[in-house]
């Protein structure tokens, strides 16, 4: 009998529309749930592909999200080998990850969120100004709206200046390529740490009204966070919304403009916003590289059981084109009446921190788009666009566009 070999994950993309998962990992849904696959190290890890199944694993205590447990199933070599650097909410376990990750809840509650509308709304009409003004053709979606949209936002909330963005952008980008050695992902660490530990020591100095400061002053100063952890979780949250939205806004833009119907609809009632942006999220799932977890005790996942010390890969992706879940999955439609059932920010104690800032700055990127840009319209060809294909997050290198 012969044994076949565990499928390479993450599986690569192909076939006609660069807006589907990989084939591969769609099938593995239907066939075979949770499923056994090889990862860059050679080590193996069980993956959960449908949308239930993960539902009702990933809140579970067996499985833990501490990297440095043996069998965890690290996404590059940098995670593997970045043992001496302090650990971030994303990778702590109950109650170690209630602790820290209430530390910041406030910043980022529906209410806080819609307090920020104005100021995103200016900033979104700043940048648009910019672009429209522009007599040079076409201009890049990415460089003009979607990456610094995310970066002023998150660059005001923790008192980062924002002149600094192609510094910390160039350094993220490392971090979250699939193909940077654990060297050069370190140094950029390191720098990130370096840079934001000089500002934790300038706002020590001089408190401003940011996440940062008070971060500084009721945290650092009553020795509730050592200064490594509080820069950890500052380059974390400096760098988790940037990529993850700004890859967002640039595939938003370009479905919609892929989908006249669909863009239609929307301009005709600009109401269904929000629930189009639930769609766009669904529909894509940029954080393709799923949630990590490491089995700390057996626990049945579908009808598989996971041993403790094995790694499990929750597929967000996969879940999100669930057929049992929602009708036609791969259709992308903005009346879905199951949108709510998206994993897009995860799920569970887990759940994105930052979900409510990124609907808001999605939304209005989106309606301002409409509005601002009736035009607009994709210059060149879609086979050819860049798509981040190596990245743990999925997204667009360029979007060009005209109007
Ligand atoms: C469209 C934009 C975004 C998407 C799709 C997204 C997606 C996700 C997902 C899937 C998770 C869960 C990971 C897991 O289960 O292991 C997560 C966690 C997280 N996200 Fe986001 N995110 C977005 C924007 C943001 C923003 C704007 C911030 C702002 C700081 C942010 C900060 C975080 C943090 C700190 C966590 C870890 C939470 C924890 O472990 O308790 N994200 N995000």
């Amino acid at each position: 009998m012969t044994v076949e070999a565990a499928p390479f994950y993450p599986m690569e993309r192909q076939g006609s529309c660069p807006f589907d998962p990989a084939q591969q990992l769609r099938d593995l849904t239907v066939d075979k749930p949770v499923s056994k696959v090889r990862l860059w190290s050679g080590n193996e890890a069980w993956l959960v592909t449908r949308n239930a199944d993960l539902r009702a694993a990933i809140g579970d205590r067996r499985l833990s999200c501490d990297p440095r447990i043996a069998g965890f199933p690290h996404v590059t070599p940098f995670v593997e080998t970045r043992q001496d650097v302090p650990r971030t909410i994303i990778e702590m376990d109950f109650p170690e990850h209630a602790t820290y990750r209430r530390m910041i809840t406030r910043d980022f509650l529906h209410r806080r969120v819609e307090q920020l509308r104005p100021r995103i709304e200016r900033i979104i009409d700043d940048l648009l100004d910019s672009m429209l003004a522009t007599e040079e053709r076409p201009v890049d979606l990415v460089q003009a709206l979607a990456l610094p949209v995310p970066s002023i936002v998150i660059c005001e909330l923790l008192g980062v200046p924002y002149e600094d963005h192609a510094f910390f952008q160039t350094r993220s980008n490392v971090l979250f390529s699939r193909d940077a050695t654990a060297e050069q992902a370190m140094a950029c660490f390191q720098e990130l740490a370096g840079y934001l530990g000089e500002l934790v020591g300038k706002k020590a100095a001089e408190p401003g009204d940011d996440l940062t400061s008070r971060l500084v002053t009721e945290q650092l100063m009553t020795g509730a966070i050592t200064p490594e952890a509080l820069v950890a979780m500052l380059v974390l949250l400096l760098t988790a919304g940037h990529e993850t939205t700004a890859n967002m806004i640039s595939l938003s833009a370009l479905t919609l403009l892929q989908h006249p119907g669909q863009l239609e609809k929307l301009r005709a009632d600009p109401s269904k916003v929000p629930t189009a942006v639930e769609e766009l999220l669904r529909y894509h799932t940029v954080a393709a590289s799923g949630a990590r977890r490491v089995a700390v005790a057996d626990i049945e996942i579908g009808s598989q059981l996971v041993r403790a010390g094995e790694g499990v890969i929750l597929a967000y992706d996969a879940a999100n084109r669930d057929g049992s879940v929602f009708d036609d999955p791969d259709a992308f439609d903005i009346d879905r009446p199951d949108v709510d059932e998206h994993l897009a920010f995860g799920f569970g104690p887990h759940q994105c921190i930052g979900q409510q800032l990124a609907r808001a700055e999605l939304q209005i990127v989106t309606r301002k788009l409409i509005e601002r840009a009736p035009t607009l319209r994709l210059a060149g060809d879609l086979a050819e666009l860049p798509f981040r294909r190596d990245a743990a997050v999925y997204g667009l290198q360029e979007l060009p566009v005209t109007w």
